[in-house]
């Protein structure tokens, strides 16, 4: 069965790419609403976190564990595949940069991520490798984010307030005329129309959900099996009824959503 793990409800960006491909598929979820946002935290911490997470995606029956948040894929990939060797693991970056790297007119890739992603770079590193086996040239510019997460886990992502904020953060990416903008974090889809505002019109906007879907789809067709009842479970580690509210909204239907302690696991 697949598990996804983010620090919220923004791993739910590529649940619903999951359920858009395949709707009766099986899979348990895990979004650390307690401890959100995991973006201005010490990669250290976001590591053990992390951990707790997939060992309780694993006890609830989870073989193959998609790392639905750029933070933890950023940081945590490597210690997840050594403390969990039998588990296959896949991350949201890889993705996202071949989308961008696929557009023939891209010179200019824009990024936006959690003040942790885009401090450790791995955007930049991950483009630079892609652009070296492609023979090509590419201008990388980042700009993070921090009040992006908090906005979308409170469900403000019409608000003007939220429109202002974006305007103010992707001015870096505005002005260095960006061809291509790769949305760094999970939980940036639900604040698609303030960040599509805020950019030149003609920018391709790159969300990974659907193609980490995609490369698990590729690599274990099984997975995707339509199950006679298929087993959907949301845990979330603070499971507030905001928390249920802003993830039907983002999910277009009713969801059941239960509390989990992932410290204890
Ligand atoms: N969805 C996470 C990401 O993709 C957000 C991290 C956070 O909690 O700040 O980076």
């Amino acid at each position: 069965m697949i598990g996804l793990f983010d620090s919220g409800v923004g791993g739910l960006s590529v649940v619903r790419a999951l359920l858009q491909m395949a709707p009766e598929s099986s899979f348990v979820y895990v979004g650390d609403t307690a401890r959100v946002p995991y973006g201005n935290k010490s990669p250290d911490l976001v590591r053990a976190y992390a951990i707790q997470g997939v060992r309780t995606l694993i006890a609830e029956g989870a073989t193959s564990i998609v790392i639905a948040c750029n933070t933890v894929s950023a940081t945590a990939i490597s210690a997840l595949q050594a403390t969990f060797p039998e588990t296959r693991f896949y991350e949201v970056i890889t993705p996202a940069v071949a989308l961008a790297l696929a557009l023939p007119s891209a010179r200019v890739v824009g990024v936006i991520g959690t003040r942790t992603t885009i401090a450790t770079e791995v955007y930049q590193r991950t483009i630079a490798t892609r652009a070296a086996e492609l023979n090509r040239q590419i201008r990388v510019v980042t700009a993070a984010c921090p009040l992006f997460v908090p906005l979308a886990e409170e469900g403000w992502v019409k608000r003007a307030e939220t429109r202002r904020i974006a305007r103010t953060y992707l001015q870096p990416i505005r002005q260095a005329q960006a061809d291509a903008l790769i949305l760094g974090c999970t939980h940036y889809p639900m604040l698609i129309d303030a960040i599509r505002a805020s950019v030149q019109r003609r920018v391709t906007l790159i969300d990974s959900a659907s193609a980490v879907v995609r490369a698990v789809q590729t690599a274990e067709p099984s997975l995707f099996a339509p199950t006679q009842r298929p087993l959907q479970r949301f845990l979330f580690t603070d499971a507030s009824p905001r928390t249920q509210e802003v993830a039907q909204a983002w999910l277009r239907r009713p969801i059941q959503i239960t509390s989990v302690n992932i410290a204890e696991t």
